[in-house]
């Protein structure tokens, strides 16, 4: 089949079977075109919670799928390309925080949504890009033990000095691995350029930033600005959107390769299969799916 006829098939079985389809913004351009719902991962677990139909498809890595799952344990939720998973949602353990807590009073363990369903339930509240600022800073405790994310920890820590920061050694290797060096290229080549960084990456490269923030946030940053021209420092899917809502923006990104290679698992074909199939399902024992959702919920909570 091609991309047409996939598409068509996939709209017919979602209606078949009461589906709805949910995407991150760093899948394929064309599985972005058959989403019901895109967006970045707060959009995409508040949304989770509004959804009324009975199968969830989530185009995206596994930790989004658990989310998913976890804030709607009633029904299926389907994660087209199983083998979908962020490495950075592997990069903290549960008993580095058992042994913060022994550590520190008043301590609240902060967890990055870019994170195992068993980490979620082993901390006190959730985050993502999007709102972890406003969170860590209406909560009470002092000490926060901020996991996975080293960058995205940096990042809200200096704009808290109040708060005393333990920080784990995560990272996500797409947002990681882009230089200061690389940007200060782009930027001798397109002096007129705003930076647009997401907080995932470094701290001496989210320094060279005009702006921080979000897929989403930088996705609203292009259309309220005036200037036309942008380097975009993430994951490239996010360029489809941009191109979508703008007309005659230029986008560069630097010479790093700018993709995460699990985002780009999930294609056309898979997303058919899942929603024929029924499978494959998200599935994970109640008490993980509670314990999960208690730092979401409080996230949801916090957030408003
Ligand atoms: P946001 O969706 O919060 O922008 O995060 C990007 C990301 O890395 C998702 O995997
Ligand atoms: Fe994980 Fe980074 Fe890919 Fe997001 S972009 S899913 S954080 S590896």
């Amino acid at each position: 089949m091609n991309n047409l006829n996939l598409g068509d098939e996939i709209r017919k079985l979602k209606e078949e079977k009461n589906a709805v389809i949910m995407c991150h913004y760093y899948v394929e351009d064309e599985v972005q075109d058959i989403a019901d719902y895109i967006g970045d991962s707060f959009f995409l677990s508040r949304k989770a919670t509004e959804i009324e139909a009975d199968v969830i498809v989530l185009c995206g890595v596994r930790f989004m799928g658990e989310s998913a799952k976890a804030l709607n344990p009633g029904k299926v939720v389907l994660l087209p390309a199983e083998d979908a998973d962020c490495p950075m949602a592997h990069m903290a353990t549960v008993e580095a925080v058992e042994e913060m807590r022994k550590q520190y009073d008043d301590l609240a363990v902060v967890c990055y949504v870019n994170s195992t369903a068993e980490l979620k339930a082993a901390s006190d509240v959730c985050v993502t890009s999007a709102n972890a600022l406003k969170i860590v800073s209406r909560l009470s405790n002092k000490n926060i033990f901020f996991i996975p994310d080293q960058n995205l920890a940096h990042y809200i820590a200096d704009q808290l000095p109040e708060k005393n920061f333990i920080f784990n050694d995560g990272y996500c290797h797409v947002h990681h691995t882009i230089t200061k060096d690389a940007i200060v290229k782009m930027k001798e080549k397109y002096p007129k350029a705003e930076v647009l960084v997401h907080p995932e990456c470094k701290p001496e490269v989210c320094a060279m930033a005009d702006y921080i923030g979000s897929t989403s946030g930088i996705i609203n940053y292009v259309k309220d600005s005036s200037n036309e021209e942008f380097i975009v420092v993430t994951e490239r899917g996010v360029l489809y959107e941009l191109g979508l809502q703008t007309t005659g923006k230029k986008f560069y990104t630097t010479q790093m390769a700018q993709v995460c290679p699990n985002m780009k698992k999930i294609t056309l074909e898979k997303v058919y299969n899942a929603l024929k199939n029924m499978e494959p399902k998200v599935e994970m024992p109640d008490e993980l799916i509670e314990g999960a959702r208690k730092p979401m919920e409080k996230m949801l909570e916090l957030a408003k």
